[in-house]
């Protein structure tokens, strides 16, 4: 907006050289060539007019061509959104979920920062979108330590910022946070599995575990869960490593833990779908079968579409989502905001706990019951 755009030109080099350093993405979502365009016809009047005509003229261009560099159109909200990366399926349905709601056809314009799984490089985007006197920020935190200082600089510069999918544990400089409870998830995959080796008489669980990324929150709950669940019933968790939230780190991590323990565990549990798909081609290749009514117990998170093809097909015998679509809760934040009203510091998104077999019909999580969805093509065709 126009009180912006002076720091908007004295920025636009060093936000150039930011959005280049920010790992593989360093993608924006700016305005492009159809704005170009109306600024080209709005110089072309401009100049058919008297001389005190053409001055005011060029300041116009000039604030459009500011404008251009901030990526607004007038009126527009200013939104810059400094994502994790795209290391998942889940990962390209969050940020088209963002795309999608903060689009310009919505009022908003939106500067996008992947960050691809770097924490320095997110922060410094942070700092890009405050050199740019963005409107709002969204973060989504890789990891979830490390933010009072960059919130504290946000808070500074008066830009309300509202925290996505992963929590940040260090510090409450933000509006709202938006996601979902972690720690839940790993206490329904331990519970799903408690009921599940009960009704198949099952009486001992040697599990691995392959996590997500090293200090992102999604990993730190989905492992507390499940590990409370395993500590209270004695079960052996053999090993616990990061497969980075990636089908190939997935792989990787089940192929080194296949030769260290083969024969030594009858459940796989994985922190989402596409390691899971790393860990099924890892046992596919050694021989060992896996899923429904198979050797191992695949367990894994997310339930994204392709995840649950695999829940359907018998592959994954339990799928706990995670769900991706936030942004149509983080716009009734930033709306609230705009209205002068104070939105709720915590909003949880809905999820749904996905099976193949028909044999339990709920689990109780926290003291409270939910029910478990055997997936049909139906549900599969609706998911993200
Ligand atoms: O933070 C959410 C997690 O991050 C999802 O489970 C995973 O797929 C993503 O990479």
């Amino acid at each position: 907006m126009k009180r912006k755009i002076v720091s908007v030109l004295m920025c636009a080099t060093m936000t150039a050289a930011l959005f280049a350093g920010c790992g593989g993405g360093g993608d924006t979502q700016a305005s492009g060539d159809a704005a170009k365009t109306d600024d080209t016809a709005k110089t072309d009047d401009a100049a058919s007019d008297d001389a005190a005509d053409d001055a005011a003229a060029d300041d116009a261009a000039g604030d459009d061509a500011a404008a251009d560099n901030a990526g607004g159109s007038d009126g527009a909200i200013t939104i810059g959104f400094a994502q994790v990366g795209h290391e998942s399926d889940w990962r390209t349905a969050s940020t088209k979920s963002c795309q999608d709601v903060f689009s310009a056809e919505n009022g908003y314009d939106l500067q996008f920062v992947d960050c691809d799984n770097d924490s320095a490089a997110q922060i410094e985007a942070v700092r890009g979108f405050i050199q740019q006197a963005v409107d709002y920020i969204i973060i989504d935190p890789i990891v979830s330590t490390g933010w009072d200082t960059v919130l504290t600089e946000c808070e500074d510069a008066g830009i309300p910022v509202i925290i996505i999918d992963r929590t940040i544990d260090d510090s409450d400089k933000y509006v709202s946070w938006v996601g979902s409870n972690f720690k839940t998830e790993g206490l329904a995959a331990g519970e799903w599995l408690k009921a599940y080796a009960e009704n198949k008489g099952i009486s001992e669980i040697n599990a691995l575990v392959i996590e997500g990324s090293t200090g992102a929150s999604a990993t730190i709950g989905r492992t507390e869960g499940f590990k409370e669940i395993a500590d209270a019933n004695g079960w052996t968790i053999v090993d616990s490593q990061s497969g980075d939230f990636t089908e190939a780190g997935g792989q990787e991590v089940m192929e080194s833990y296949i030769k260290s323990y083969e024969g030594k565990f009858n459940v796989v549990i994985c922190q989402n779908d596409n390691e899971a798909f790393g860990a099924m081609t890892a046992m596919k290749n050694a021989g060992i079968e896996y899923g429904v009514g198979k050797d191992v117990i695949l367990v894994s998170f997310d339930a994204c579409t392709a995840g649950l093809e695999k829940v359907m097909s018998g592959d994954i015998n339990a799928d706990f989502e995670c769900n991706p679509l936030a942004a149509p809760d983080v716009e009734k934040v930033i709306k609230q905001l705009q209205a002068g009203e104070t939105p709720e510091k915590e909003v949880y998104m809905t999820e749904h706990w996905y099976v193949n077999e028909d044999v339990l019909s709920s689990i109780t999580v926290n003291g409270e019951e939910q029910a478990l969805t055997v997936v049909t093509q139906e549900i599969i065709d609706a998911q993200y």
